[in-house]
């Protein structure tokens, strides 16, 4: 046992990371969607977890609108509130990570400095960052949820891309361009990339 802070102190189980990845038979690693609000994030988190599932990997889905009706349901969006959703996602991405899952978190996470503090929690390699770039006038064309409209009338405040700031990745491992190719040749190109990095 290693002491960490005053009397709190890290256990270390018997079973590690490596066992639980020997027994699924597969890597473990965090995929992380970040994009506008519209971009596609869900979606192809979504059709990539179907992929893996297909070709057996375990996996798991984090996702924004899901985590904060739940454990993060008392945070809004600003700066601090999104930094604090994206730190609480990020410790959970890597207890997923630890279980020897496969975890695809799509989180907006607009700050690079907040995307840095999640990349940091990992060791090198199992934080994989993906960048859904999309014009925002397409995510505003496709506006699914109906927020663009209330952002622009002023009904929804910090709103990404409206009011609120969007910081383009610095260096994301994965570019996908979802404004144009369609879908299924976006997920081939997630694939293509886990498998030449031997991750999958
Ligand atoms: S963040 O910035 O990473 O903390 O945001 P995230 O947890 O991904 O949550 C984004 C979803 O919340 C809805 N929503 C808003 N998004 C951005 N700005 C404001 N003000 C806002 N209010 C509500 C919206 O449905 C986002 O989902 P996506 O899937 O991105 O459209």
């Amino acid at each position: 046992m290693r002491t960490l802070s005053g009397n709190i102190m890290w256990h270390q189980g018997t079973i590690t990371k490596k066992d639980r990845r020997l027994l699924n038979r597969h890597d473990s690693f965090t995929l992380w969607f970040t994009g506008l609000s519209g971009s596609g994030k869900s979606s192809l988190a979504n059709e990539v977890e179907k992929r893996l599932f297909e070709m057996g990997f375990r996996s798991y889905i984090l996702d924004g609108d899901n985590i904060r009706h739940g454990l993060n349901s008392n945070l809004g969006f600003s700066p601090d509130d999104r930094k604090e959703n994206l730190r609480r996602i990020g410790e959970v991405s890597k207890l997923f990570v630890d279980a020897g899952v496969i975890t695809l978190a799509a989180f907006i996470s607009p700050y690079q400095v907040d995307r840095d503090m999640v990349r940091k929690m990992f060791p090198n390699g199992e934080f994989i960052e993906i960048f859904i770039s999309c014009p925002l006038e397409i995510c505003e064309w496709r506006d699914p949820k109906g927020l663009y409209l209330k952002a622009r009338k002023g009904e929804l405040k910090e709103f990404t891309g409206i009011s609120a700031p969007y910081e383009p990745p610095v260096s994301p491992e994965v570019v996908i361009e979802t404004g144009k190719h369609s879908i299924s040749e976006c997920v081939d190109q997630i694939i293509r990339y886990l498998k030449l990095k031997g991750k999958i």
